[in-house]
Order: C-alpha cells, then structure tokens, then sequence
C-alpha cells in the first residue's frame, strides 16, 4: 500500500492528462461552428471550454465509475456534462456582476474576450447542453439510470447547490458570515457539484442509496477540502500559475475559511479533511486508488 501511495502524483498525472485530451476532444466535437450568426456564440463557449482546467470534475466521475465498473463512455459523458455545467458556473461567476475577473485558466474571461451578452448566452447553453448530454441514450442505455443524474445534476447546480451557494458568496461580502455559514456555503458553491461527482459512478452502476453512504461522505469532506485549497490559493497562490487573478477574496472583502481561521489553521483543517476523506473509503480497495489520489491533490495543487 505504502510503496502504490509514494508512485501516486504520477499515477495522478497520467490519469488528469488523460482526461484532459478527452474532455478536449468531446467539447470539440459538441462545439462544431454553425455557419450562421451563432457561430460568435460557439467560438466563445469553445474559448471557455477547450484548452484549460484540471478537468478534476470529470476525473471524479471516472474515478467514482472505476469503483462499479462503470464503462469509459457513460463515464465520459457524465464527466463532460458535470464540466459543462462548470463552465457555465465560472462563466457567470466572472462576469462584472458577480467577481468582474478579467483572467481565467490563463486567458482573458469571455466577457472580455468577446461580450457580456455573449458570456452570459455561452453560459446559458453549456448549462443546457449538459443536460441534453445526460439525457441521450449513450450515455446510459437505462432510462431511470439517465433520470437519476438528472435530478442530481440539477439539484446540485441550482438554488439548493452550485448557484444557491454563489448567491451566498455574494452577501458574504457585505454580511459577516461565521464559520458555520461559511461551511455552508462552500457546501454549496462548490460541494454539492463535487458530491454529484462522486455519486455520479454509483448512479450509473445502479447502486442503491443505501451503499452510497461511505462515498457520500468522502464527498463532502473533498469538497469542503477543494475550496479551503482555492481560498488558500487566492491568498498565497501565483497568478502565473493559477491563470486566474489572485488576492481578490480579501480586496472584495469575503469571508472565506482563511478570512476566519488564517493561513495556517486553514491548511491544517484541509489537510484533516482530506485525511477524513480518505478514511470514508476504507469500504473499498484498490479499485478506490484514483479517489484516493484526488484526495491528496485536492490540497497539494498549486492551480
Ligand atoms: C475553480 O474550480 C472554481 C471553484 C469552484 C473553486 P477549479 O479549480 O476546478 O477550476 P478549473 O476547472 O481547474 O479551471
Ligand atoms: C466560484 O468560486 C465557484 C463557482 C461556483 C464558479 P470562486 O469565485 O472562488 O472561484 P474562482 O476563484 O473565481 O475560480
Ligand atoms: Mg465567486
Ligand atoms: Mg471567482
Ligand atoms: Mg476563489
């Protein structure tokens, strides 16, 4: 076990670089330009969406699909429209409304790249092309298996997920928000998609609710693991290297996990928590090693 631990940040590479050429390709083949007025509107979602991110999202699918022997293309799928969702999210999430970004995974953000009109269509449509991905019969060829990531996927974008927790961002700017609040809003802001993640290969393989309790688990510690990581990041991370701007949690005046415990006592929580993760894993073997490696990276990464 030891000796499978030290080889994991190149296991971890190989297994992300995969993913990365693979979640390329099927954005490529989604987004092919129409030859009319909207090709403005595909070039801008290609711009957000080929050629950058860790593709951690899709990676956590197929991750949760090795555990039950999920095949690569349900797992392909799932991954690509969890990514599109998240596209979307940090489309929206950088436009003047919201974080008004002007960089992001290195290139300027769409607003700026083309229009705000045209950002917020680009984020429109990835949101709806993921659920069109999920309902299609390749992506699983048992209907209730297709409505069950629906429901997920949407519960975890919306009011009671992703765009719900986004909401909660914005007031902790001007509200002051304790540590339990914070919590949840990083619950939901960027847990709840990860969770969807996770669960996405037990859905797939039909597991019952029941057996998921473990996997579950695992998620809501990354997730909360994963947005310490990126509140870390803003504080102390390297613009070159995030392509993202950073020190802009502090200059707008958000409470974040580092506002509220520090650096220090920030990192070393993430750290519990990963190691908590991966205790919630201890139901499985080798077959939950990339799960296991996602753990680690979620708080080692520099990007
Ligand atoms: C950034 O997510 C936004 C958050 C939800 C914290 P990622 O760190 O996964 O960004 P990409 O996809 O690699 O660009
Ligand atoms: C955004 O959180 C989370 C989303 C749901 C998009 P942040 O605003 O902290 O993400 P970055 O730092 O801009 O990537
Ligand atoms: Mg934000
Ligand atoms: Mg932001
Ligand atoms: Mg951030």
């Amino acid at each position: 076990m030891s000796g499978m631990r030290v080889d994991a940040p190149i296991r971890l590479e190989a297994a992300m670089s995969a993913m990365m050429e693979a979640i390329d390709r099927q954005f490529d083949q989604l987004l092919t330009l129409p030859e009319d007025q909207r090709a403005r509107l595909y070039e801008a979602m290609r711009h957000a969406s080929i050629g950058g991110g860790k593709r951690l999202r899709p990676l956590l699918v197929k991750a949760s699909c090795d555990l039950f022997n999920v095949g690569w293309d349900s797992a392909i799928r799932a991954g690509l429209a969890v990514e599109c969702i998240h596209v979307y999210s940090l489309i929206h999430d950088d436009l003047p409304a919201m974080d008004n970004d002007d960089m992001r995974r290195g290139k300027p953000t769409v607003h700026k790249a083309y229009d705000e009109a045209t950002a917020i269509l680009a984020g429109d449509c990835l949101h709806d092309l993921a659920y069109a991905i999920l309902v299609d019969e390749r992506t699983h060829a048992d209907p209730f298996a297709r409505i069950e990531l629906v429901k997920a996927l949407a519960l975890a974008s919306g009011p009671a997920g992703m765009a719900g927790g986004q909401m909660m961002d914005l007031a902790a700017e001007t509200m002051s928000f304790d540590l339990p609040m914070v919590t949840r809003m990083q619950q939901l802001k960027t847990g709840a998609l990860i969770a969807f993640c996770v669960e996405a290969g037990a859905i797939l393989a039909r597991v019952p609710e029941e057996n998921r309790v473990g996997l579950r688990d695992y998620a809501h510690d990354l997730g909360l693991a994963f947005q310490i990581a990126d509140d870390l990041l803003d504080v102390e991370g390297d613009a070159a290297v995030t392509g993202k701007a950073v020190g802009k949690d502090a200059a707008a005046g958000k409470a974040t996990f580092v506002s509220l415990m520090g650096v220090e006592q920030a990192r070393a929580q993430a750290e519990m928590l990963v190691s908590q993760a991966k205790d919630h894993l201890h139901g499985f073997g080798d077959e939950a090693e990339l799960l296991r490696d996602i753990a680690d990276f979620a708080i080692r990464r520099s990007h």
